[in-house]
């Protein structure tokens, strides 16, 4: 079919491929990409102007079936009717959700591409099949130019369902070697969890990195181009990466009504939308330290706490500090922050996976690792060049139960953590904060001891709320009569 505007909906009727309901920015830009793709795509938005502005603007990019009401919008599509909600996660979803509901039958798919919580996903997938339709939720990341130009996308739902979205849902993602980065998670919120968590590994990602910058600034004492610069050099090695690559463009940019570096100018308290935080909240359920992820989202609500640093920033002593680097031994500190900076990614990732191995199990999602290392690898905001490293470690061995114990990974920490603790301790001495470099090293220290002072808090448990304790030369639960003669019994 020729591009065009299908207006007449007797024509129209039945004749879209795929529709697309809320045309903010993320939501006019898939459908246009569904459009430049050669779909026909019916689209609907609660004002009808948006969909006149995005036909009127982009309708010569393929051919749109603008529908003014719900109804003509489901009546425009082809059966099964697929409808991909783009519009602002939570109550919005639902209302539009049950209009879309009312107005289809039964084999029909709904798809959210927004930013759901899994469990609201979970919900709305088991009310969806009671009424005999199909419900997708959909992680898509990729911001506003990956919709448009091929995000990472993360279906979940039901497995037939995919038969019918999944090779028009691949054909708009990004490709890589051949491969696009659009696969079916596993059944009702999965695809919504993995998209959480993989905003989760973002958080942490974007917090080294800024960790890393700081480190750069204020301790080797480089300026702002001179940091773009390194992130440049940076993103040609390892860490090569879209995150890496956007943090060289943002420190190079100055300030036009200054002529400061723009970064100076910005006001250093980082907002969120609370897919971090689900992160935490949900490792925390299911027992999992995602330690790196949780110190980004604590330092993004830090920085936020406007009240309290105003009385807090320049008042509390610092205790005696150690000198900035000196310039004699620069580039050795500045090597030794890209080690420190790629070790704590490491864990992050290697958090973030634990997290989505733990959902899976819980609720029976059956994720494979190794689809999500691969689909990450274009297209979404962490996409990087060691998730093919990712791949590879799940593909030798489906069962790893940590990443960085997969050969590479070792070698890999082998070289990087002489580094990453002289880092750490450096900072510290220097007063400067690096939250998830420094946890990320003490959660990584943890998974290397022998022992861990978890005994001693099982004798405490044990001591004020005879919570009992097991031995490590016998089978079996013990208790010390502490407040009687300390004499231990069987529990
Ligand atoms: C993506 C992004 C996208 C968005 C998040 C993060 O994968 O395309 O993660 O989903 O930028 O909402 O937003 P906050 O930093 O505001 O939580």
């Amino acid at each position: 079919m020729l591009p065009g505007i299908l207006t007449d909906m007797t024509s129209s009727a039945g004749m879209a491929h795929i529709g697309v309901v809320g045309l903010a920015v993320m939501g006019s830009n898939i459908a246009r990409n569904f459009a430049r793709n050669g779909h026909t795509v019916a689209v609907y938005n609660r004002s009808y102007d948006k969909t006149e502005r995005l036909v009127a603007d982009h309708g010569n990019e393929g051919t749109f079936v603008p529908a003014a009401t719900i109804e003509e919008f489901v009546a425009s599509l082809q059966r099964p009717r697929r409808a991909l909600i783009m519009v602002q996660a939570g109550a919005a979803t639902d209302a539009v959700i049950e209009q879309l509901a009312d107005a289809m039958e039964e084999g029909d798919i709904i798809i959210d591409g927004g930013n759901a919580l899994y469990t609201d996903t979970m919900r709305r997938e088991a009310a969806m099949r009671a009424r005999g339709l199909h419900f997708v939720g959909a992680g898509i990341s990729g911001g506003e130019e990956g919709a448009l130009h091929g995000p990472s996308i993360m279906p979940g739902g039901p497995a037939e369902s995919y038969e019918h979205i999944g090779p028009l849902l691949e054909s708009v993602a990004a490709v890589v070697d051949n491969t696009p980065c659009c696969t079916h998670i596993g059944p009702n919120g999965a695809g919504h969890f993995v998209k959480m968590v993989h905003n989760g590994i973002e958080y942490a990602d974007m917090q080294v990195i800024g960790e890393a910058y700081h480190l750069l600034r204020y301790a080797a004492g480089l300026d702002c181009a001179e940091i773009a610069e390194t992130f440049r050099k940076w993103n040609t090695g390892d860490l090569n990466s879209y995150l890496v690559e956007i943090t060289a463009e943002v420190l190079a940019q100055v300030d036009a009504a200054t002529g400061k570096p723009l970064v100076d100018v910005i006001v250093d308290q980082a907002g969120q939308k609370g897919t971090g935080r689900w992160t935490v909240k949900a490792a925390l359920d299911l027992g999992i330290p995602v330690t790196g992820i949780g110190e980004a989202v604590f330092a993004r609500a830090l920085s936020s706490s406007v009240a309290q640093r105003e009385q807090t920033a320049g008042t509390l002593p610092s205790g005696k500090l150690a000198s900035p680097i000196d310039p004699a031994d620069r580039e050795t500190f500045v090597e030794a922050v890209r080690r420190a900076l790629y070790a704590s990614k490491l864990v992050a990732y290697s958090q973030g996976f634990d997290e989505i191995r733990a959902g899976s199990d819980e609720y029976d999602w059956n994720i494979d690792p190794r689809d999500l290392a691969t689909i990450w690898r274009g297209g979404c905001i962490i996409r990087a060049d060691f998730l093919n490293r990712i791949t590879e470690a799940y593909t030798a061995n489906p069962d790893l139960r940590c990443l960085l114990l997969d050969p590479y990974f070792l070698n890999e920490m082998e070289g990087l953590v002489d580094a990453w603790r002289h880092i750490v301790v450096t900072a510290t001495e220097l007063g400067l904060p690096v939250p998830v470099f420094a946890s990320s090293l003490s959660y990584y220290d943890a998974l290397r001891a022998e022992r861990l002072p978890a005994a001693l808090i099982q004798g405490q448990r044990d001591y004020f709320g005879a919570h009992t304790y097991r031995r490590v030369d016998r089978e079996g639960s013990f208790h010390t009569l502490w407040s009687g003669d300390r004499s231990e019994v069987e529990a």
